[in-house]
């Protein structure tokens, strides 16, 4: 954490990496945690004192009190999904109102742009991505093809602009013969509308800029993981927004001089939820195992999260992508009972072993190392001290590979389980 400057919190492979957990942990040392990319097809699990609050749009910094929580411009916005999850906080004693700003210039998910999801899905047969159904790939494309309604619109003449951005998913939604009934959504939709205008609805770019210009702190975090990123990850099997670092700058408005740390979030193993390329996915007892003990089904949609060993050939480009200055490591707790344990360290493609990632990673095959494993329960370990010697090796292992340090080492879901390194 620097006075007047921006450190961003990102997934760095498929997303659930626990983002959610450590921005709740981090956030007492910021003065501002914000949201810069994607919307309710995120699910940030925080677990403290006994209570479990699965996030959706809504950034993890809010139940540390005082501090500001801002929905960034480059977010995506279901005025439905968000009043549910607001009035969730709210009932559990949470106040809200004047810590949650909103930017006006994010992007609303319409009831029509989820029954398109749905749509382009159904159109993909087996080639389908395995979208959270939220709607998330249609708004972008409408922000893109500069069509989409922002929050901002719901203050002034919305009806109008509703009914006209309806009326053209309408015509599509026809077009491609897909029937739907959103009258009861459409309704608590319009609820949701009114319940946002009690918000701050703010520029908030310009809100960012003046804390930073204060010297405060502010912490982004990040959505999804740079492999699902629009432009980085494994297309098109992504989701449509800007994930990485670049997302951070435009999602926020920030200039790239702002950003400090990149902290880079990853699990001691790997998933993958949803379709697409994935060279370590195991499909035998020991991925089931990693499933049952990781309880690897998403926190959104329920599905199983396809589980495999890390892959360090992933984890280098995704921090060359977002130069990454720390690491932090997720979920170790997960590997405990494993005699040993693999890392990928390379691909095998056409015949031809590659050290980094390729064009496309379709038909990659893992080469692996395998190191021992620790055999011993670390949620009983508070401190680096008390680390088995065959973690320390893993960390090692991984620290030589990718030429960054780990500077944490998550042992549980509660944010306690947490153990810096020095
Ligand atoms: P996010 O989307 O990156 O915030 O991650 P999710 O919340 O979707 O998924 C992470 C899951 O792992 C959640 O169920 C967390 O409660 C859980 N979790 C986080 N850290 C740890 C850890 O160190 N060990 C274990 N066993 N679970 C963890
Ligand atoms: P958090 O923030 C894991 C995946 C979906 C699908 C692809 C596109 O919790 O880490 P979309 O609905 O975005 O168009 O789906 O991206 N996906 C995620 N996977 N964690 C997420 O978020 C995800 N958000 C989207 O499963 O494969
Ligand atoms: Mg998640």
């Amino acid at each position: 954490m620097k006075p007047g400057k921006v450190d961003a919190l990102l997934g760095i492979v498929f997303g659930d990496e626990g983002k959610g957990k450590v921005v709740d942990y981090f956030t007492p040392q910021y003065d501002v945690v914000a949201r810069f990319a994607g919307g309710p097809n995120a699910g940030h699990t925080i677990i403290f004192d006994g209570k479990k609050f699965v996030l959706r749009s809504i950034p993890s910094g809010i139940f540390c009190p005082d501090k500001i929580n801002i929905i960034g411009n480059g977010c995506v916005l279901a005025p439905d999904l968000f009043m549910a999850e607001a009035k969730e906080l709210e009932t559990a004693g949470y106040d809200i109102r004047q810590r949650l700003h909103i930017s006006k210039r994010a992007q609303l998910i319409l009831p029509t742009h989820r029954c398109l999801d749905h749509a382009y899905e159904s159109l993909k047969g087996k080639n389908k991505i395995g979208t959270t159904g939220k709607g998330i790939g249609p708004t972008y494309s409408d922000k893109a093809a500069r069509v989409g309604l922002r929050v901002g619109d719901i203050l002034e003449n919305f009806e109008e602009k509703y009914q006209a951005l309806k009326l053209r998913h309408e015509t599509l939604l026809h077009n491609l013969k897909y029937e739907y009934d959103i009258e009861e959504e459409e309704q608590k939709w319009m609820e949701g509308v009114a319940y946002m205008r009690q918000f701050q609805l703010t520029d908030s770019e310009v809100e960012i800029n003046r804390y930073l210009s204060e010297g405060k702190s502010v912490l982004a975090e990040g959505a999804q993981g740079t492999m699902l990123d629009l432009d980085h990850g494994t297309y098109p099997f992504v989701s449509s927004s800007s994930t990485t670092c670049g997302g951070v700058c435009t999602g926020l408005g920030i200039a790239p001089s702002s950003i400090n740390d990149v902290f880079g979030i990853f699990k001691a193993y790997s998933t993958r939820v949803g379709s697409g390329p994935f060279p370590v996915e195991l499909f035998d007892e020991t991925g089931d195992t990693i499933r049952r003990i990781g309880n690897e089904f998403g926190a959104v949609t329920g599905r199983n999260r396809r589980c495999g060993w890390l892959d360090l050939v992933a984890l280098k480009y995704a921090i060359m992508i977002n130069g990454v200055t720390q690491l932090i490591m997720m979920k170790s707790d997960v590997l405990d009972d494993f005699a040993s344990i693999k890392v990928c360290t390379a691909y095998k493609q056409n015949g031809q072993t590659l050290e980094y990632l390729p064009y496309d990673t379709e038909g990659c095959e893992a080469i692996y190392e395998e190191l021992p494993g620790w055999q011993q329960d670390l949620t009983l370990i508070t401190t680096e001290a008390q680390f088995p010697e065959a973690l320390s090796n893993y960390i090692k292992f991984i620290e030589d590979f990718v030429k960054v340090p780990i500077k944490i080492i998550s042992v549980g879901p509660d944010r306690n389980a947490t153990i810096i390194r020095n």
